[in-house]
């Protein structure tokens, strides 16, 4: 544990066992072939989140969480129009997941909070549960799949979780995360699906638009669709003349394909390099959040493969309009190497 963990973890606080530091566990668990059912996040009953539980996150969270710039970047001058990158790589464990994991952790009853949580995850949200699992004393298992990067699984075991690494891939992840769940009672959080997560997410859109006045467009890549659920509902009921635009790689289009099959539906994927965005389908309840308020999702075709490069490309397209875009995400610094070394293309991209 680093010397700034220490300051911010009470000493007396312990997490169940981990293995050492470097090891994986031993792979004691079965890939089930039962599905489970996850109460908060049921096929055909979708919860669709409300304003008032953004409203509500943001006042839970406010502690715990960095409330990050949204600043002018230079990529303005490359597009021709203002551009603002919201910087939420700036939270602890380097992303916006943090918003919704600590709401979530924070709304468990007192019986939930000693029992813990589980989720599966291939870094982000397991990440993010980890340290607000520290700093709130609730104890939290996440069982990562193989292809999860090492530096995401040592980074979650620094932070005290009980990490799993099992599952070939995030499927067979989730189905081992269910189960342990049903077992051992605890509450399983979905890391785009679940309402209270959808609801953390969007606390980005409150300060967005309070930081960034008059703004045009906001564009959000999209894995599960949690994010762009909470930010489109946030930034649309305060502003309902912001135009919502997602954004995903042709590998993953879950969010496309839901849009046109009318309703989640789960896909082959490919690995791309935006690891988070590669979920094969949408979330019920994100999908029922965002489909109404989203204006447009833009899949790259071109297989480009970056979704940060897409959303500049496709977001140049308003230049004449002297738009002023803000563009939520938390890959910000490569985003940026990437995104000038490709600037003449980029704004050229068309449809
Ligand atoms: C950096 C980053 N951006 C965007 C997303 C997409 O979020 P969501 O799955 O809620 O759509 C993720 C998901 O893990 C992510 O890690």
């Amino acid at each position: 544990m680093s010397a700034q963990q220490m300051l911010l973890f009470s000493p007396d606080f312990q997490h169940p066992p981990s293995p050492p530091n470097g090891t994986t566990e031993s792979p004691s668990f079965e890939v089930p072939e039962q599905e489970y059912e996850d109460p908060f996040c049921v096929p055909g009953k979708p919860s669709v989140v409300q304003f008032a539980d953004i409203t509500s996150a943001a006042f839970k969270i406010r502690d715990g969480i960095v409330r990050t710039p949204c600043m002018k970047s230079h990529l303005s001058e490359l597009t021709g129009m203002e551009i603002f990158l919201k910087k939420d790589f700036l939270q602890f464990t380097g992303s916006f997941k943090e918003r919704g994991a600590s709401y979530a952790l924070m709304k468990l009853t007192t019986e939930q909070k000693s029992a813990g949580v589980i989720s599966a995850s291939l870094g982000n949200h397991a990440q993010a549960l980890s340290y607000h699992g520290q700093r709130l004393k609730i104890p939290v298992t996440v069982i990562m799949p193989i292809v999860a990067p090492i530096m995401k699984i040592q980074s979650c075991r620094n932070l005290g979780a009980n990490v799993v690494v099992q599952g070939r891939n995030m499927k067979e992840a989730k189905l081992i995360a269910m189960k342990l769940a049903k077992e051992r009672s605890l509450v399983y959080i979905n890391g785009y699906d679940h309402p209270d997560i959808i609801a953390g997410q969007g606390t980005i859109g409150l300060e967005v638009v309070d930081e960034v006045p008059n703004i045009d467009a906001i564009v959000v890549p999209v894995g599960g669709a949690g994010l762009i659920a909470g930010v489109a509902l946030a930034v649309k009921t305060l502003n309902p003349h912001i135009k919502v635009i997602g954004v995903e790689s042709e590998r993953c289009a879950s969010f496309s394909k839901a849009v046109e099959n009318g309703g989640p539906v789960m896909l082959d994927i490919e690995s791309t390099l935006a690891d988070g965005l590669a979920v094969p389908m949408v979330g019920y309840n994100a999908f029922a959040t965002a489909a109404p308020l989203v204006d447009r999702t833009v899949v790259d075709k071109r297989r480009m493969d970056s979704y940060c490069n897409l959303a500049v490309g496709r977001v140049g397209k308003m230049r004449r309009r002297r738009s002023r875009s803000c563009w939520t995400g938390s890959d910000f610094s490569r985003t940026v190497r990437r995104t000038k070394r490709k600037a003449s293309r980029i704004i050229t991209v068309r449809r």
